[in-house]
Parts: structure tokens; sequence; C-alpha cells
């Protein structure tokens, strides 16, 4: 969903927030596989004391209350959400609705649990940095690990689908990633190039050699935890999958930390 009319900077944030956030909660199952994680969870979750990073609509904040959390800190940015956030779990005495980002809240009692969904369609590009600037250490995070898969795609095959498909676009696109380019592919997660896991280090630049032959490469991710897939990201309905050009057999992907947002930098070498 995207704003058609010129609106001020602010506006357009508000109503941008407010756009991304109605867009998956209708993904029931993107919230399926995220509630029977929390299930799964339930022994660290029930009389404890929980955080939601990045609470969106409090929905998962509202299952860990209904899994006998004794408190939940539903931690949120955005103000515009939050409003929405506020209003759904206000029946709910054991929520707190805190509009913050999650790397400034101080809670000053310990966390036993904190869950967040802050992945992106290339992994790292939307808020798994700010899971390592916490100003206090929960005792488990879920989910805990992700992988970026890649998909290799020839002309032939798009050129059988896709009926305005120019083998120039190739050269138009090459170096950008372009979300949804081919809204039609059904995704094959024909390599993993990425795995990340909590608890060991974590990268920040990638060298990616692809040998595969290709004209275009599609990314998606995939939420995991406890090394067990949790959802693969391009089987829920609103998850964009990443396409460009394969231009060589090695890329470089680097993503930094903005404090607020992730930049992402892509360069074929
Ligand atoms: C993908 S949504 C997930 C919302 C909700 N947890 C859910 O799964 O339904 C990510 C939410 O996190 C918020 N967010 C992103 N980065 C954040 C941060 N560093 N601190 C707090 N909230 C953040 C966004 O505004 C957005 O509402």
């Amino acid at each position: 969903m995207e704003i058609l009319n010129e609106l001020n900077e602010r506006k357009r944030r508000d109503i941008d927030d407010f756009l991304s956030f109605i867009g998956i909660y209708e993904d029931t199952k993107r919230e399926k596989a995220l509630k029977k994680l929390l299930h799964k969870e339930k022994k660290y979750i029930k009389g404890k004391t929980c955080v939601e990073a990045g609470a969106g609509s409090g929905i998962f904040s509202i299952y860990m209350a209904e899994l006998g959390a004794k408190k939940v800190y539903a931690v949120e940015e955005s103000k515009t959400i939050f409003k929405l956030l506020k209003k759904n779990v206000e029946n709910f005495k054991n929520i707190i609705p805190i509009n913050k980002r999650i790397e400034e809240f101080e809670p000053d009692e310990e966390i036993d649990f904190l869950f967040h969904e802050f992945y992106g369609s290339l992994l790292f590009d939307e808020s798994i940095f700010s899971l390592y600037e916490l100003r206090f250490k929960p005792k488990r995070i879920a989910p805990d690990g992700g992988r970026l898969w890649c998909m290799f795609i020839r002309d032939e095959e798009i050129l059988e689908k896709d009926k305005i498909y120019r083998r120039e676009w190739k050269e138009i696109l090459k170096g950008a990633l372009v979300l949804d380019l081919f809204p039609w592919v059904k995704f094959r997660n024909d390599k993993k190039i990425i795995g990340w896991n909590y608890k060991k280090d974590i990268k920040k630049e990638f060298i990616i050699e692809l040998k595969e032959k290709a004209d275009f490469i599609g990314f998606a991710s995939e939420i995991v935890h406890d090394e067990e897939s949790v959802l693969k990201t391009w089987e829920a309905k609103n998850w964009a999958i990443v396409f460009t050009p394969k231009v060589s057999d090695k890329f470089r992907l680097k993503f930094s930390y903005k404090g607020g947002y992730t930049e992402v930098k892509f360069v074929w070498i």
C-alpha cells in the first residue's frame, strides 16, 4: 500500500507506519506460526516478566498474558502504532504499553523472556540489530535465529509467465534490490546463504559466492528458533521477496545499524 498524494514528512511517516501495521495483521499464517512458537515457550512465559520488542497491535503481548505471564511490557517505538496498541491492551491489567525504542527501554526488574518479530525480507534489514543494543539482559530471547535463502531464476521461466518482461530489464535493474518485482513467483529456497543465531556472534557484512546459472536471483528469509523453522516468510501472505539481476558470481551484502533503521549496501564483485 502506498500513498498517492503529496504530504508533509511527519504525516507521511505516520501513515506509512499505519499501513505497514495493517498489512501484517491480516497475515494469519504469520500469526499462527508465532503463536505456536510462544505456546512452545510457555514454561518461560507463565508466571514470568516478559517483554515484546516492537509490539505493534499487541497480539503477541496479549497471547503471552493469556499464556499466564505475570507482566508483559509491550514496547513500541512508533507513536501512531502505539495509540492503537494502547487501546488494544487496555483491558489487560498486566500488559504495560511503553512508547519507546527497545534500545531505550530500561526496566527496573529482571526480564525473563523477550519476544520480537524484527525480521526483514533480507533477514537483517529491519530491526534485528536492536537486540544487540538492549540496556537489559533478558534470560531468554525468542525467536533466536534466522536464515536467508536464495532462489535462481532463468529468463525462460520469466518470459513464460510475465508478458511485459524484456531481457533488457537486467541492465536497467543492475545492482538494485527490488521488492516484489515478479509477484507471480512461487519462491523456492534453492540455497541458504546466511544463517543467524542470537547466541553466536552476529556478522554484518557478507561476501556470497553463487556459481549457479541464473538471470535473476530472489531472496527471502526464514524465522528460526532453537534451530527449528518457525516460519518460511515466503509462505506467509504479506512478506516481500527481493529480486535482483544476477550480474556475476559474487556479491557483497553489508548491513549498517543506524540506530533506528538498518541501511543495506549491495554490490556485485
Ligand atoms: C514487524 S512488526 C511486528 C509487530 C508485532 N510484534 C507483531 O509481530 O505483530 C515490527 C514492529 O516493531 C516496531 N519496531 C521496530 N523497531 C523497533 C525498535 N527498535 N524498538 C521498538 N519498536 C520497534 C515497529 O514500529 C513495528 O510496529
